[in-house]
């Protein structure tokens, strides 16, 4: 296997994005809403997370299938106990070409001050951080545990100090709730090493009570931005990038836009999911997983895993996002069951 793998739409195997935890510090009303993630949720049992052995085993299997890019996700990855350790162990995995992986992770930045020189000790190359407003009583209704900006863009800022930057910022835009926050966040970031992506409020899970009217459409972000400080756009960094880019016309750095719902990219989708407990997802909106922890504790050979996961990326034809943008209320109402983001990773 040298990375020739394809899928039925002729998409390569190019990105595992690993969730390390299915619990979180925050309670974001579009990802882990408290009347759900209460007291009372059942989270995932200790013994059902992989082992930082059997996500490494896991990982290099699918590097072998020519993954380049591994980035780990939750939930709130900082949680787990020793994630340096996990880091060290993926840092040292090379791709088919012989290079380093491009590893990265997807944090909320409440513990990234403390944790940051040690992520990048552990190899750990850049951090993407998820901020979605500028004003504290904005942001702590989002994350709804009171959580402050200021500590957030302290993390930040040590990551830079750091070198794990350049930071990515994501803001999840709903409207009703943090569109006013378009602007003072673009302002905040222009001229700063960060860039501001923008996401679209997407209809992942069964819990964030999606709908259609509370998705700001990207080109709306982009023309209010573009009205204040006129915007050029960028060619993608590579095929199959989530967020389309512009650039400052007076240099002032770049922003994205991720458009999920308004312009899906599923054409050149490349990313696999590996579930906290295991479970290989081909899509984010998947409802159901293929279990490789099984065959870990199975006790199956490398060659039998990797086989399997070769056999799932050839026979997958996952386009959710495509499909929903043909028919936005009638898919999105028809698939309860969808797996939470807060399990699966973003
Ligand atoms: P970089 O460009 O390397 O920073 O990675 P990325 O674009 O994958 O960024 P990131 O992992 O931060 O993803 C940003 C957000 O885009 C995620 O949190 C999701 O909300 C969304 N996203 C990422 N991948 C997918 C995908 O495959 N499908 C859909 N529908 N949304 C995705
Ligand atoms: N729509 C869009 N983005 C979401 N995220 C979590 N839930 C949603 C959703 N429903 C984002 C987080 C973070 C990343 C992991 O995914 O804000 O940036
Ligand atoms: Fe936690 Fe991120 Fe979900 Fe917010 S979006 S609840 S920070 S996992
Ligand atoms: Fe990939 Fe599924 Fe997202 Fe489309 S909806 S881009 S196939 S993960």
């Amino acid at each position: 296997p040298t990375g020739s793998l394809r899928d039925q739409f002729a998409r390569p195997l190019h990105d595992l994005r690993i969730s390390i935890t299915d619990r979180c510090n925050f309670r974001c009303v579009y990802c882990m809403p408290k009347e759900v993630f209460d007291k009372d949720y059942q989270y995932l049992p200790h013994n059902a997370l992989l082992t930082f052995e059997e996500i490494t085993r896991i990982a290099r299997l699918f590097v072998e299938h020519g993954v380049e890019k591994i980035r780990l996700t939750g939930g709130e990855p900082l949680l787990r106990k020793d994630l340096e350790r996990l880091v060290g162990m993926l840092a040292e995995l090379r791709t088919v070409h012989g290079k380093p992986l491009d590893l990265t992770l997807t944090t909320n930045g409440s513990l990234l001050a403390r944790k940051a020189q040690s992520l990048k000790d552990a190899g750990l190359q850049r951090v993407t951080v998820s901020l979605d407003a500028l004003d504290d009583a904005i942001f702590k209704r989002m994350n709804d545990v009171d959580f402050a900006v200021a500590d957030v863009l302290h993390g930040i800022d040590v990551a830079h100090k750091v070198g794990l930057g350049p930071v990515k910022v994501n803001m999840v835009v709903k409207r009703g709730m943090n569109e006013q926050e378009i602007l003072p966040m673009a302002r905040h970031f222009k001229d700063s090493p960060a860039i501001l992506r923008f996401i679209e409020f997407m209809d992942v899970g069964s819990s964030n009570g999606w709908n259609m009217h509370d998705v700001i459409p990207s080109a709306e972000v982009v023309r209010m931005i573009g009205a204040e400080m006129p915007l050029v756009p960028v060619d993608p960094n590579y095929t199959g990038e989530t967020a389309e880019r512009w650039r400052y016309a007076d240099g002032g750095g770049e922003i994205g836009v991720i458009s999920s719902v308004t312009h899906a990219f599923c054409k050149d989708c490349s990313r696999a999911r590996l579930s906290t407990e295991g479970k290989l997802y081909t899509c984010l909106f998947a409802t159901r997983g293929h279990d490789l922890r099984a065959l870990l504790r199975e006790g199956r050979s490398d060659a039998e895993i990797s086989s399997a996961i070769g056999a799932l990326w050839r026979v997958r034809g996952d386009r959710y996002s495509e499909l929903r943008t043909i028919n936005t209320e009638g898919l999105a109402q028809g698939r309860d069951g969808k797996v939470e983001m807060s399990y699966i990773g973003g």
